[in-house]
Formats: structure tokens, C-alpha cells, sequence
């Protein structure tokens, strides 16, 4: 979560989840030494001590103005009384229902007494997450990391084979860091630092991109592509040699986000010529530090404005269900390297940087992200998306102060990204036009369609007026609220 005050301070609340303290390196790898995905998809493996509700309930703490019963009764209500299922729920419940399945627990939680997934328009009513959301608006935090929750967490972990244990979930605590800041022509970036790469990593895109006109070239036109796939590739080289958590790993902020390491990699890049990601190395960012040293935005009546992205990982996160409380775990265990050179999910490379340590936090691409004007909060955004997320970021950001898009408009368009591996452009089905493709392969960049990416909320303000556009992505279910 990235807080941006009207008077211009700014915070971030990092809640991700930690690695439990019998997590080791090798978790993950065979006897032969290969990665075995599900185990760090699926199930109790897979999960990642929660930091969700500490993390809601700091902020709540922190900075909320309203009772934490207030805030916490429209998802009791939800969850008591059911919502309807919508057409992209019921979609995605079938999709996941072999993960799911295997989970009695969660078959009893999601898909009733038939265990068949939920159609459209059917009612979910979620009795059990009901009961603990309600203890935790009753008596806070210490419920989920202390009382009755941690002791339901702790079962279906011990029934499961799981390895999450009261211990972990006492030490757990969320932690308030300052937010990464950069600049990209006159604005002023506020993003998520380490453990998630989400701001270092479009910070350093941006201070790449900086020196191109990019305007001039186009918004989505081949060259503009070419240019911001060049950035791409270089900046997730760098993600996966040099981040992972700051407490684990020295990571190198400075110089990541410092303009003249942008510049030196920018000298790397040409106009005309794609570089294979093969020639690609991590840079060298320490050389430039100085020795000083589901995505929703809100903004309120005064100004204030939260940007926040949060996850279970996967859909459905491990799948599981613990008995009793109602709600999933997550399988965030899968954004920690499980081998150099082996992908995550996404696709995504680590190292040193990213091994599997006790207590450790996993790296992230979320992005939370709040740009301000002259001292102004200007733009609201952020994404799900996996790896992902960092591009999509960039993309809805530039669309808005390089190309003069509105916001509705900037969230539509269609995306694209590189990610260094696999060495491919991936485009977004609709919306390129043929010759931009061409245009591209004839620079020497692999083409590959996907479907969507992203998931964009995000909110503009109109610095003369104070007035604010929310733009809600049409890819997913979602929607802009005024009060
Ligand atoms: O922290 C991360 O980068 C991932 N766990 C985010 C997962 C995600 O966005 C899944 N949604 N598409």
C-alpha cells in the first residue's frame, strides 16, 4: 500500500507475506534438482505466512478516521448474506475447479452441498468468513496472528503437511517503510519499494524512457514498442540479478533509480535494431549509489490518496481452504526463485537475491503507484498481473503524461511487455494494427499474442478544477464509485 498525503508526504505499508521459519532453500527441487512447480503452487507449501489482515489493520491504526467496525461490516455483510456471482467469477471458479477440488474444505466453502463451481447469478454466502471477520472487527488483529484464526491456520497446516505454525504467525509483523520517489519530465513518481521490484523497477524504466521523445513517436507505434521493450528487457535483467528482500539481500536502490544508470543503459539501446535478451546482462547499479544514501485507488475529500495492490498470488491462491475460517491461503511461495534460471509462474527469473530464506519476504512486481504535479496527487494507479504488473503500470502512466490520454482512455488501450525472458514481445490479442506488428518484427523482436493484461484502477485528478475521473479496466469486473 503507497500513501500519498495531501500535504505531500508520502509512506508505504509493505504486508507481504514472509517465508515460515522451517522454509528452506532447496524447498522446492527434487531429488534431481529441478524445480517441481505445483509444490510451490498448490497447497500448504505454497503458502506464505498472511500479512494481509495485519497489514489492513496498521493502516487502519495508522491513519483510518473511521471505527474499525464500520469499515469491517459491508464484507461481513457480503459474506454473511452472499453476493451474486458474476459472469467473470463463475468463468474463473470453473477454470480453477481441478485446484480447488482438492480441498474439501474449499469445495465446502465455494461450491456447496453438489460441489459443483457457482453459476452466474447464483448466490455465494461465505458463513465461515463471516464468523472471522467479524472476530477480527470485534477484537483486531490478535485473533488472526494469536487466537482462535492462528490456531485454525495452525491445524489445517499440521493436517495438511503445511508449515506455517503459531510461531510464525506471532512474529509476523507488517512493516512501514518510506515509499520510492523519481521523477519522469515534471512529475513526481511515489511507488512500492523492496520487497515488491514494482517501483524501483518503473522507476528505472521511466528514467530510461526519459530520454526519448516518445510523444512525437506515438503512443502503441512501432518504434515507441521498440524503445519501451529495449527499457523492458534490461530493467527485468536487473530485477532478477539485484532484487529480492532488503532485509535478506543488499539490494542496490540508489543506483537502480539513479538517472545517470538509466542514462548508461540507455547508450545500450538501439532505434533501429532489437537486442536479443541473450546479450543482456544485470548492470552494474551499485557503481551509481551515492554513499548518502486486486489493485484499488482512493482519493478522499481532502486529497489524500491510497494506491494499493494486494494478492494471494495465483487465482485462488494454494486452493486451500482452512477448515473453519473460511477464506484461502495464498501460494506466494512461488515468487521466491526456487533455482537460478528456473521461472515462477510468470515466467519470471531470480537468483541470490530471491532464494527461499526463513522469515524471508518474497520478491513482488505489485506497483502501487501515485504521481503528483507541482506538489499535486495527478494520478492514482495500479495493477494485478504478475510480472506484469510493472509494465502494465508504466503503460497506463505514460498514456496519461506522454500522451495526453485520459484516464479511461489510457486504462483501454491495448498493452504490451517484456520481461528479458522468454525473449518475446507479448501483445494483447486486440487493438495492435498489423503493421506495428510487422513493423516491430522487422526490428528483430519475436512477436507473441497473448490475451489480456492487467487489470487497471486508477484515478486522475484534474490539478485546476480538484475534479477526479476514475477509470475502471474493461479486461475485468470492477468498477468506479464517487461518494
Ligand atoms: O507479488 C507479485 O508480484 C505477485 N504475487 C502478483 C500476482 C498477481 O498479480 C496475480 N494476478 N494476476
Amino acid at each position: 500500500m503507497v500513501i500519498r498525503f495531501a500535504d505531500g508526504k508520502a509512506t508505504s505499508i509493505d504486508y507481504r507475506e514472509v517465508a515460515p521459519a522451517k522454509a528452506s532453500r532447496d524447498m522446492f527441487l527434487d531429488e534431481q534438482g529441478n524445480a517441481v512447480a505445483d509444490r510451490s503452487r498448490v497447497g500448504p507449501l505454497a503458502a506464505g505466512v498472511p500479512g494481509s489482515v495485519a497489514g489492513l489493520l496498521h493502516a487502519h491504526k495508522q491513519y483510518g478516521r473511521l471505527p474499525l467496525a464500520k469499515v469491517i461490516a459491508p464484507a461481513i455483510a457480503l459474506a454473511r448474506d452472499g453476493f451474486l456471482v458474476s459472469v467473470e467469477m463463475a468463468r474463473s471458479f470453473q477454470a480453477a475447479s481441478g485446484k480447488l477440488s482438492k480441498f474439501p474444505a474449499t469445495v465446502a466453502a465455494f461450491f456447496g452441498s453438489d460441489g459443483i463451481p457457482p453459476a452466474e447469478g447464483e448466490r455465494l454466502v461465505q458463513p465461515d468468513l463471516a464468523k472471522t471477520l467479524t472476530l477480527i472487527a470485534r477484537s483486531g488483529a490478535d485473533v488472526f496472528y494469536r487466537g482462535p484464526i492462528a490456531e485454525l491456520i495452525a491445524r489445517e497446516m499440521q493436517a495438511s503437511g503445511g508449515l506455517i505454525a503459531r510461531g510464525d504467525l506471532e512474529r509476523y509483523a507488517p512493516k512501514e517503510r518510506p515509499a520510492v520517489t523519481g521523477t519522469f519530465r515534471d512529475y513526481q513518481i511515489v511507488s512500492m519499494p523492496p520487497p515488491s521490484s514494482g517501483g524501483v523497477a518503473l522507476i528505472e524504466l521511466l528514467n530510461i524512457l526519459e530520454g526519448f521523445p516518445l510523444a512525437s513517436y506515438g503512443q502503441n507505434a512501432s518504434r515507441t514498442i521498440h524503445l519501451m521493450v529495449e527499457a523492458e528487457r534490461r530493467v527485468y535483467a536487473d530485477r532478477s540479478e539485484w532484487l529480492g528482500d532488503p532485509e535478506f539481500f543488499p539490494v542496490p536502490v540508489p543506483g537502480l533509480l539513479s538517472k545517470a544508470y538509466a542514462s548508461s543503459l540507455r547508450s545500450g539501446i538501439s532505434e533501429t535494431r532489437a537486442t536479443p535478451s541473450s546479450s543482456i546482462q544485470a548492470g552494474q547499479p551499485r557503481e551509481y549509489e551515492h554513499s548518502e544514501t486486486t489493485h484499488y485507488s482512493v482519493v478522499d475529500a481532502d486529497g489524500n490518496a491510497v494506491s494499493t495492490t494486494t494478492t494471494l498470488n495465483g487465482a485462488y491462491g494454494n486452493g486451500q481452504v482452512v477448515a473453519g475460517a473460511g477464506f484461502l491461503l495464498n501460494n506466494e511461495m512461488d515468487d521466491f526463485s526456487a533455482k537460478p534460471g528456473s521461472p515462477n509462474m510468470f515466467g519470471l527469473l531470480g537468483g541470490e537475491a530471491n532464494a527461499v530464506a526463513p522469515g524471508k519476504r518474497m520478491l513482488s512486481s505489485m506497483t502501487p503507484t501515485i504521481v503528483a504535479k507541482d506538489g499535486r496527487t495527478v494520478l492514482v494507479l495500479g495493477s494485478p498481473g504478475g510480472g506484469r504488473i510493472i509494465t502494465t503500470v508504466l503503460q497506463v502512466l505514460l498514456n496519461v503524461v506522454e500522451f495526453g490520454m485520459d484516464v479511461q482512455e489510457a486504462v483501454d488501450a491495448p498493452r504490451f511487455h517484456h520481461q528479458w525472458y522468454p525473449d518475446s514481445v507479448m501483445i494483447e490479442e486486440q487493438g495492435f494494427s498489423a503493421d506495428v506488428v510487422t513493423a516491430l518484427a522487422a526490428l528483430g523482436h519475436r512477436v507473441e499474442v497473448v490475451s489480456d493484461m492487467g487489470d487497471v484502477h486508477a484515478i486522475q485528478i484534474d490539478p485546476a478544477t480538484g475534479l477526479r475521473l476514475g477509470a475502471s479496466d474493461p479486461r475485468s469486473d470492477g468498477m468506479t464509485l464517487g461518494y
